[in-house]
């Protein structure tokens, strides 16, 4: 693992190459590096969302119904459907934003054959990280450094946390290419694309095992475009990945997984044809 050093208002990328959003809640972002620690043990793990139905607390309709997904860990699962059908209400039950009305959202441990080893285990929220759609209009701090460490314990002590926050806070700067940017930068004065990579590094500080992001893309000219789809290519071999986009072109080559949400919250396994 290396070091990192704060040199000037710069981070100076020590480590071999390799988000506060209103959900700094999610702490503490201290995370076990690698999923399940999975080259230790042969297998797989996969999200599972099993016949999850959402209906908002107080209402009589059903937002989603019999919901279920399977994502593999390290793959890139894309939804894609009409506007209002359901999707984002999705992401916020993985994200742990809401509870289900019925069903389950857990983590399988299975071996190579496929066969389910050990009970699966409940997602928590401290394990996925969530990027909502245009997540610079939640931007609070003035600074790159204060947003990313918007939340974090300011209290005196536990010298050992507070390295681990910056070395994840130095490898998630690194992760999304922002290593050249001053920490003192106004967050609001950075271009689109810039806003969204430091919406990404907010969220890798915690190091997810899931990161989950709503239409990554929205809101950016093609080059920005360009930049993020090879950031998420680039995230895909370390993390799981599960986006929603209308953008389904630009995302193709990245997709293992994918499903259409149809209107109505019911969700079906659907190939990209492109
Ligand atoms: N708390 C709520 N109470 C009642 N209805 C809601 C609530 N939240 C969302 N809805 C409704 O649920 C439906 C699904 O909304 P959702 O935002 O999940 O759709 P979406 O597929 O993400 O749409 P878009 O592509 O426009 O982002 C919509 O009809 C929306 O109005
Ligand atoms: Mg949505």
């Amino acid at each position: 693992m290396g070091t990192y050093t704060i040199s000037g208002s710069y981070i100076q990328p020590t480590f071999p190459s390799l988000g506060h959003s209103p959900f700094a809640s999610k702490l503490p972002f201290i995370r076990k590096l690698g999923f399940f620690n999975s080259a230790a043990c042969a297998g797989f793990s996969s999200f599972e969302v099993k016949d999850v139905s959402f209906r908002p607390p107080g209402t009589q309709l059903y937002l989603l119904k019999d919901v279920s997904l399977s994502l593999p860990e390290k793959r890139f699962g894309l939804i894609f459907g009409q506007s209002g059908s359901g999707k984002t209400t999705l992401l916020q039950l993985l994200a742990g934003l809401s509870k289900p009305t019925t069903g389950s959202i857990c983590v399988q441990r299975y071996d190579d054959k496929g066969h389910p080893i050990v009970s699966p285990e409940k997602l928590t929220p401290e394990r996925v990280g969530i990027v909502f759609q245009f997540p610079e209009r939640y931007f609070l701090a003035d600074s790159v450094l204060g947003e990313i460490t918007f939340g974090w314990p300011r209290q005196k002590g536990n010298l050992q946390l507070k390295q681990q926050l910056a070395l994840n806070l130095q490898r998630a700067i690194n992760w999304v290419g922002l290593s050249g940017i001053p920490l003192d930068k106004d967050p609001h004065s950075l271009s689109g694309g810039y806003k969204r990579r430091l919406a990404l590094a907010i969220q890798l500080v915690q190091t997810p095992d899931l990161l989950i992001l709503d239409e990554p893309l929205a809101g950016l000219d093609w080059k920005a475009r360009a930049e993020l789809v090879r950031l998420l290519k680039y995230l895909k071999t370390e993390l799981t990945i599960l986006v929603v986009s209308h953008d389904l072109k630009e995302l193709a080559a990245l997709v293992d997984c994918s499903w259409r949400m149809e209107m109505g919250g019911l969700l079906r396994k659907e190939p990209l044809a492109l």
